[in-house]
């Protein structure tokens, strides 16, 4: 890992951020981030101004960091990411996570679209990540130790906090929205997976598959940093209905069901 493209990218930002550390951050991946009340932002900062992140090219990632207080709470919210079929490297990735550490912030939320395996599933449905499985093979913890990401061999069997998937699922009590749970499938992408792959995601217990979310996640729980999941299923995954799966089928679900994305972001804000 490049540790001196983080120090560059910290240098990029306004120092209010790393004066007022936020309660918690966001990190929101496709469809999300339109959806984010912000009102009154106090620091913005385009993705293609902080060094090493950059602009990326995926519709339905907005590409700006926004630090913003709503309900009385900070918050720093990564509106996109980048993904590991980017081919962007891994700093680019983790940025998001390290700059949040380096901030002191406590907790970080990060979202995604995923397909649907669980018949308990719909496109529309909102889940909890509870855990995931990575089948891709690659873990951002590999090699040298980076300081500051915690010890050798972090422990896993923990990884999404139960006290933050507690206030998820009161904030969707009181916004009246409905929220399942279940596990998340992290498969590398770009292509979709085939109808045999997600059969056997499905004999492995995934409810959902993506190809997001866990590279932060793994950091983000070595780091210290408490972490909820959050996905908004956007189409049944291959083969269970349709032969065609597309990224505009999935944008166009996430503009469906932004009212709903947006009540639950905002109520949980409203939690902490
Ligand atoms: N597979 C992988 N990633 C996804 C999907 C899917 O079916 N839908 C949205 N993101």
């Amino acid at each position: 890992m490049d540790t001196k493209v983080f120090d560059c990218a910290e240098q990029a930002l306004p120092r209010v951020c790393f004066e007022r550390p936020p309660a918690i951050g966001l990190i929101l991946g496709s469809g999300w981030s339109q959806v984010l009340q912000t009102g009154q932002a106090y620091a913005r900062v385009a993705y293609a101004d902080i060094p090493g992140l950059g602009a990326g090219a995926i519709a339905g990632h907005a590409g700006e960091l926004v630090f913003f207080e709503r309900h009385g709470v900070r918050v720093a919210a990564f509106m996109g990411r980048r993904h590991w079929y980017e081919g962007v490297g891994w700093e680019a990735l983790l940025l998001p996570v390290e700059l949040l550490r380096r901030m002191g912030v406590p907790r970080v939320l990060v979202t995604n679209a995923a397909g649907g395996i669980s018949p308990h599933l719909q496109p529309g449905s909102l889940m909890i990540i509870r855990d995931h499985i990575n089948v891709t093979g690659i873990n951002p913890l590999a090699g040298p130790v980076v300081p500051g990401w915690g010890p050798r061999f972090p422990d896993q069997s923990r990884l999404y906090s139960p006290e933050l998937s507690a206030l998820l699922h009161r904030a969707a009590h009181a916004a009246q929205v409905p929220l399942s749970e279940g596990v998340y499938v992290y498969a590398p992408g770009p292509g979709f997976e085939t109808p045999a792959e997600i059969r056997a995601y499905a004999g492995m217990g995934a409810d959902a598959v993506g190809m997001s979310t866990v590279h932060e996640v793994t950091v983000a729980n070595a780091a210290g940093l408490q972490v909820a999941g959050l996905s908004c299923i956007t189409n049944m995954a291959a083969g269970i209905c349709g032969p065609h799966l597309s990224h505009g089928e999935v944008i166009e679900q996430t503009a469906k069901s932004a009212p709903v994305m947006s009540r639950l972001l905002d109520a949980f804000v409203g939690q902490l």
